[in-house]
């Protein structure tokens, strides 16, 4: 495998090409702005510290140029989640926190995939297309940390490029390329929004419907940047009080949007509703059936099977067949006749 290093400072890279050289192609260069001579590699290894403006600005040069290499970890300096999602807005892939054990590291490096062969080009636009969304839920959770404006057409853009990748390779390319490079509440969210619209074009919704929907699908967790991320990604079961602050995030999601400008009402219904059931046991307002609407019950399916069929490091993927199989079973809850023309998406597509 061929890396390349991009550091702030000649002491961090001088450090990481050791780190790495005896089991790695290594090339390495300074954090300068300019164009990083890495058009060939198979990862980039980006190490910087992130409450530096001038290191910000440089980074977000760079993003362009290092967006199609497939795997971009980055290296910060700070743990506080507010660098974290910065990372992830400037286009990294894994995020870990300095300092960092050299078999961490490797371990990164070396974690899934041959390099994808060109004459797999589905799964390279997909990829291309959840790198995007990637970058779009990075600024939004950044935007929501940080209590600056969210850039909704930025995240409606990604939407749409999520759209037109699902339309042209389908919804298996989106699924594996989404679970190959992305982790946690982005490769969800990535899951959702892909899901949501497959589920939209088999149903034969219109086009404005289907914007519609994949903006829903967007924002949807966007309150999950206000839960702490060890509960978020707490592996295993959740407890009483740890459940009722997860139960937030839907209600936490619509007020952070409420005021934003460009998020419609239905949008705001869905970020807040997409946990009801039709017999009123969801959350945060124990919606019955005649409340829920129908893009809500559409982003509901879509939000449940996504959750079931995640790639988590502490357990194995669920097939989707048995995702399906738990959908069938959730009578009273999700619409059946809206289950079962889920089918095709779940099992086929
Ligand atoms: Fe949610
Ligand atoms: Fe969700």
């Amino acid at each position: 495998m061929s890396v390349h290093v991009i550091a702030d400072t000649a002491d961090k890279r001088a450090a990481l090409h050791a780190m790495l050289r005896e089991q790695q192609a290594v090339t390495s260069e300074l954090l300068s702005g300019t164009s990083p001579q890495c058009s060939e590699v198979d990862a980039v290894v980006v190490t910087a510290d992130l409450r530096s403006v001038e290191n910000i600005t440089a980074l977000k040069g760079l993003s362009a140029n290092i967006a199609h290499i497939r795997k971009r970890i980055f290296l910060i300096d700070q743990k506080e989640r507010l660098f974290t999602v910065q990372a992830y807005a400037l286009g990294a892939t894994r995020v870990l926190i300095s300092p960092v054990k050299r078999a961490s590291l490797l371990a990164q490096l070396a974690d899934s995939i041959p390099r994808e062969n060109s004459s797999n080009d589905a799964l390279h636009g997909a990829g291309e297309a959840a790198s995007a969304g990637a970058i779009a839920f990075g600024a939004m959770f950044s935007a929501v940390l940080s209590g600056k404006p969210i850039d909704v057409r930025g995240a409606k853009d990604a939407g749409s490029r999520i759209a037109d990748s699902i339309a042209e390779d389908g919804l298996s390319s989106w699924i594996e390329a989404v679970r190959r490079h992305h982790e946690a509440t982005y490769q969800h969210c990535l899951l959702v929004t892909g899901v949501a619209i497959d589920f939209g074009l088999s149903l034969g919704l219109a086009k404005k419907d289907i914007e519609r929907l994949h903006s829903a699908a967007m924002f949807h967790d966007i309150g999950k940047a206000r839960i702490p991320l060890a509960i978020l990604d707490k592996p295993g079961r959740l407890d009483d009080e740890e459940r009722a602050l997860i139960q937030t995030h839907p209600a936490a999601g619509w007020e952070v949007l409420k005021g934003s400008v460009g998020i419609s009402p239905e949008i705001l219904d869905a970020v807040r509703h997409h946990h009801e059931y039709l017999d009123g046991s969801g959350y945060p307002d124990a919606l019955c059936a005649a409340s829920i609407s129908d893009i809500v019950r559409i982003l509901t399916i879509s939000d449940i099977f996504a959750a079931l069929i995640e790639r988590r490091t502490y357990k194995p993927t669920m097939p989707r067949e048995k995702a399906y199989e738990i959908l069938q079973g959730m009578h009273g809850k999700l619409e059946m006749p809206l289950v079962a023309a889920f089918r095709d998406v779940a099992l086929n597509r």
